[in-house]
């Protein structure tokens, strides 16, 4: 690895990096310096242009089989002989109304978003602890940190996301192992746009927006900002946050007194 850049020298395993927030991460990282291992159902045209100087591989599988995703791990220290950064941005959406969810779909999500996850640590621990460094980066959702209409399983597989991030923060933290939460707002990904082709969907995509308090929805390169920077050495104090990079999503709630406020 020959690189320069602020992670020069790194390692990021990036789950989820063939498409939307993991792909973003994955290419600020390389664009840092950083060695990147992706891993995802399979790879796409944007993740074979991913340009990354100081080298990437990809590893094609399913979170939630333990033993592909220690396969994944092994590869990179075969390659690379470290471990730095754990990104987990693999996740579906998916859920509805308790009274109208069936327990299979209950276990989809529920198994990808947060067993996935746990999968992804646990499966890169062991070289995170040998090493006694290490940033765990989860990528959770404002969902987790709040309810939604029929969110239910989503919201609960991101919940699990937070709360599990901050059990890692605890139990690793004195090995120098950092872990935090990125809980996004809604961001332009193709997970978005398919959910909002749903039918039916359409019509609550501006609701949705206009619940950012900046107007908009994110773009997957401001998640990627987030992610760097708590990758990097400027994060270096920062564990067991849950931190919201949702345009103010959650700052409050608005009751459309822009008017009265002279603000419109
Ligand atoms: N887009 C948003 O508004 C938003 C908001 C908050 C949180 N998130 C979370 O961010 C993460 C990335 O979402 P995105 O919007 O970039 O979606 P995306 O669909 O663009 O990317 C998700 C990636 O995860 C992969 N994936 C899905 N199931 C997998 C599995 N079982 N094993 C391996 N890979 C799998 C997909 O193939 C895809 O490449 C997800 O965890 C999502 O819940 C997204």
């Amino acid at each position: 690895m020959s690189a320069e850049g602020r992670l020069a020298g790194r390692v990021c395993f990036v789950t989820g990096a063939a498409s939307g927030i993991g792909l973003a991460c994955a290419q600020r990282y390389a664009a840092e310096g950083a060695a990147v291992l992706g891993l995802d159902l399979a790879p796409s045209t944007a993740w074979d242009a991913l340009e990354a100087p100081a080298g990437k591989c990809f590893h094609s599988a399913d979170v939630r089989d333990f033993s592909a995703q220690q396969s994944a791990v092994a590869a990179a220290l075969d390659r690379w002989q470290r471990v730095d950064v754990v990104l987990t941005a693999a996740g579906v959406p998916g859920g509805g109304p308790v009274h109208m969810l069936e327990e299979d779909e209950w276990d989809r999500v529920i198994d990808i978003n947060l067993k996935g996850t746990y999968l992804s640590c646990k499966a890169a621990l062991p070289t995170l602890i040998e090493q006694r460094s290490g940033a765990l980066i989860t990528i959770a959702s404002i969902e987790g940190l709040e309810g939604s209409e029929g969110g239910s399983a989503y919201n609960a597989s991101k919940g699990g996301v937070v709360i599990l991030t901050k059990n890692l923060a605890m139990d690793y933290g004195r090995l120098g192992i950092r872990a935090n939460a990125i809980c996004p707002g809604f961001i332009d990904t193709p997970m978005l746009r398919s959910v909002f082709q749903m039918e039916g969907m359409e019509v609550y995509r501006e609701r949705v927006r206009e619940q950012h308090k900046l107007g908009r929805f994110g773009k997957p390169e401001e998640i990627a900002g987030a992610a760097f920077f708590l990758a990097s050495e400027d994060a270096s104090f920062v564990t067991g946050q849950a931190l919201a990079v949702d345009g103010g999503f959650n700052a409050g709630h608005t009751f459309d007194l822009v008017s009265m406020m002279g603000l419109d």
